[in-house]
């Protein structure tokens, strides 16, 4: 493979390779605004210029300037290397850069930033990208003096509204373009552009148009600066006090890769970000998507239900066992409900333990109803897990809940187990059917349909309270990490099947989440890194992630 060097480091480069690109895989991080890995090339900061060394033999391209001479008190002649920007100059093999290790370079990207901050509002204490801006991480890494100009800096709009989801503030704008690149190539709708030039420069959203595509907030994520904010985050949280979990989106079948940011002090929930995976989402998430963390916490079911009344567990256990006496007389009465919006290891619990010890041969899966897609990340299966839970059961196949009712209206069935809270199926309709049971009981994050058919409910952890794995519509398992304390009585539902499994009288072998996996066929709880995308069809056992594993939240890292 060629190979180019920057500050005297060999690294390989692909061929049609940005010196940017090489070095970003590399791990070498060269600073940038308007430079993104999933975006076009605009070249417009100049915040990622390089000093290129000429080749072996050939005079430096330089510049006559006028350099500031104390001493003589006047500007007298000098010359400086042509600098490049990283992020349009492609590799060549042999290339020597200079990046950190440059006088040149360094005073160059001094005066990028002290160009940007002259008209740019100092209003770092009220701005919600304090502490995740690149305007102050670069001031501090690159330029460390204040500015020099005297004037009063060009005043623009504020708080400008863009659409539902996004507020712009010209002032703090560096007009880098991300957010306009970010409409049209990745939501494929032009709505943003540029109006006038130079220090007049805005965004400015098409005439009659709002900013109201699927993927409106990854282009407010995108910006490097706090120009763009989102209307759901703003003025909510301070990034400096949030964790964030590696977790895998719940809104579809796509399963994003994102990190989870959350207060550990009140336990909440503040945002989802985009977390990069190649094989799945690259760099973005849908708005659906990135609004979906509030389903962590808001419509949870927190306690017991017994009959529709709030009741502890141990005695909606008892209860749950009274609902399913006299099971064992008739096995094939007993139809089991997996879950598409649960983890494997919640699918696993219940059809372990149906298989196991209720003699149970029927299995239905239920899950969000179909919705709109597209052709970008957004699937209409609008479940996490859909292929996880028919694996799970693949000796079993499972049917749909239609077929479940059909079942219940022949009197086919007398006890329903399930596991969540949606159904595909009409809710009036199915609460009839189940009405006509001897017994149902449900296993469920939160409030639906299905935790309301039910006779007895218990209380599930929603998936950002339990580590959990889930196979995406493309058959990539991957793994979740856990990122709040259960809320209300919410225990992990694996944990809560097994108690029911010995209310009912059986030992189902596991008490933790370790035994569990040990007890899933090799691969169904992904172990490894979080999130890390492999083939389920192709699982092999890997060494777990710790518990706990956090990563401080950065909404400007590299790729964002
Ligand atoms: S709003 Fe943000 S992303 Fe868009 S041009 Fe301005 S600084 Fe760049
Ligand atoms: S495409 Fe699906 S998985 Fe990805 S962010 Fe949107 S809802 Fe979540
Ligand atoms: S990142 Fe290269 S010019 Fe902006």
């Amino acid at each position: 493979m060629p190979t180019i060097k920057i500050d005297g480091r060999e690294i390989p480069f692909e061929s049609g390779d940005t010196i940017i690109r090489a070095a970003h895989r590399a791990g070498i991080d060269i600073p940038h605004y308007c430079w993104h890995p999933g975006l076009s090339v605009a070249a417009n900061c100049r915040m990622c210029l390089v000093e290129v060394l000429p080749p072996p033999g050939r005079p430096a391209m330089s510049l006559d300037i006028l350099r500031w001479d104390a001493a003589k008190q006047d500007y007298v002649p000098a010359a400086k290397p042509k600098l490049q920007p990283a992020c349009q100059m492609a590799c060549a093999s042999g290339m020597e850069v200079l990046s950190d290790n440059s006088d040149h370079v360094s005073e160059a990207r001094s005066a990028v930033q002290e160009l940007l901050l002259l008209n740019h509002p100092v209003d770092c204490p009220i701005c919600d990208q304090a502490g995740e801006c690149r305007l102050q991480d670069y001031w501090l890494e690159h330029q460390r003096k204040g500015k020099r100009m005297r004037q009063e800096p060009v005043h623009k709009p504020k708080a400008v509204t863009f659409g539902p989801t996004i507020v712009y503030d010209a002032e703090r704008c560096i007009v880098c373009t991300r957010c306009i690149r970010v409409c049209n190539e990745l939501a494929r709708d032009p709505v943003l552009s540029v109006r006038e030039r130079g220090n007049l420069g805005e965004i400015t959203v098409s005439p009659g148009r709002e900013l109201d595509h699927n993927y409106t907030l990854m282009t407010e994520h995108v910006c490097p600066v706090g120009a763009l904010t989102s209307r759901d985050f703003r003025f909510k949280a301070r990034v400096w006090f949030l964790r964030s979990a590696r977790t895998v989106c719940q809104g579809c079948a796509t399963g994003c890769n994102a990190y989870l940011d959350y207060d550990p002090r009140n336990n909440t929930p503040y945002r989802h970000r985009p977390r990069e995976n190649m094989a799945v989402n690259t760099y973005w998430m849908c708005d659906e998507g990135m609004l979906s963390y509030r389903h962590a916490v808001e419509g949870r079911l927190l306690t017991a239900l017994v009959g529709n009344d709030d009741a502890s567990l141990d005695d909606a256990l008892a209860a749950a066992k009274e609902q399913l006496a006299g099971h064992g007389d008739d096995p094939s009465k007993v139809a089991i409900v997996l879950s598409a919006q649960h983890s494997n290891e919640d699918n696993f619990a219940l059809y372990h333990l149906a298989t196991t010890y209720l003699g149970a041969t029927d299995f239905f899966v239920s899950g969000k109803p179909l919705g709109e897609g597209d052709d970008i990340l957004i699937s209409e299966d609008k479940n996490p897990n859909t292929r996880g839970a028919v694996q799970i059961a693949a000796a079993t196949p499972p049917r749909p809940v239609a077929e479940l009712l059909q079942g219940i209206a022949s009197g086919h069935y007398a006890y329903v187990v399930a596991l969540g809270s949606d159904l595909e199926v009409d809710a009036g309709e199915a609460q009839r059917a189940f009405s006509r049971l001897k017994g149902v009981v449900t296993i469920a994050a939160h409030e639906g349909p299905l935790a309301k058919a039910a006779r007895v409910a218990l209380p599930a952890c929603s998936w950002a309270e339990a580590e959990g794995t889930y196979v995406n519509g493309k058959g990539l398992a991957q793994r979740s990490e856990r990122a709040l304390l259960p809320h209300g009585d919410a225990r992990p539902a694996w944990e809560l099947i097994g108690r029911l499994g010995r209310a009912l009288g059986y030992e189902t072998g596991w008490k933790t989440l370790a035994e569990l996996r040990r007890a899933m066929p090799p691969g169904a709880a992904l172990g490894g890194a979080a999130g890390a995308a492999a083939p389920a069809a192709a699982l092999g056992a890997a060494p777990a992630v710790a518990d706990g594993a956090r990563v401080e939240p950065k909404k400007t890292e590299a790729t964002a």
